[in-house]
């Protein structure tokens, strides 16, 4: 694990969270879904191996892309999902910002990020969603901090304020939270029209 790892770590312990990685959530993600257009575009960004989150979209019958840093996270989502398009890169600099999407999925992503590029993600987010389009993503409601378990790099949650202040200037708006059967917490986001 060195500073220039684009996954933060993730390469590393990518068998160890494949090992632990259930369910949970998976629900939440399907719920979810069911308000986009049949088909459409779905990003699902730090994709991991696409277990359970990118196959339980791609049965869905979406169009799904997929972003991971971590070169095993992406060869095992690679495999698990072949009907993905996938790349092995950053949120930050991902290419794929480029096209539009009717869908966006973090899960257990955003907070991984230092706050200026969770910032800096929201925002481009906000121009890659189509209007009426729709973002899901994981983080604790409270702004706060803690040390992964897997990477023990430091993770932080802006919080809800923060997080609503950050979404209202990308064009998005708070829709809806969640929390699944881990207590997991979701933000529920539409993209407002143009
Ligand atoms: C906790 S895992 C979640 C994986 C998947 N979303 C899931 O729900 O199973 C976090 C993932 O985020 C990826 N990741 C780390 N830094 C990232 C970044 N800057 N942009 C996109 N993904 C990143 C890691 O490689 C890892 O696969």
């Amino acid at each position: 694990m060195t500073d220039d790892d684009a996954s933060a770590g993730w390469d590393a312990v990518a068998d160890r969270f494949t090992a632990l990685r259930s369910d949970v959530g998976t629900d939440i993600v399907l719920g979810w879904s069911r308000q986009l257009p049949r088909g459409g575009a779905v990003l699902d960004i730090g994709c991991g191996t696409g277990v359970p989150i990118g196959t339980c979209l791609a049965a869905q019958g979406f169009a799904l892309f997929g972003i991971d840093p971590a070169p095993r996270m992406i060869d095992a989502f690679r495999r698990n999902v072949p009907e993905a398009t996938a790349s092995c890169e950053p949120a930050e600099t991902s290419r794929f910002f480029g096209r539009r999407f009717d869908g966006v999925v973090a899960i257990g992503v955003l907070f991984l990020l230092p706050e200026a590029a969770q910032a800096a993600v929201i925002a481009r987010m906000g121009r890659a969603l189509r209007p009426g389009g729709r973002f899901l993503f994981s983080a604790p409601r409270q702004r706060c901090d803690w040390r992964d378990s897997l990477t023990g790099r430091r993770s932080q949650s802006l919080g809800e304020t923060t997080y609503g202040d950050l979404l209202d200037a990308a064009g998005l708006a708070l829709a809806a939270r969640h929390r699944d059967a881990g207590a997991n917490d979701y933000f529920d986001v539409v993209a407002r029209p143009r």
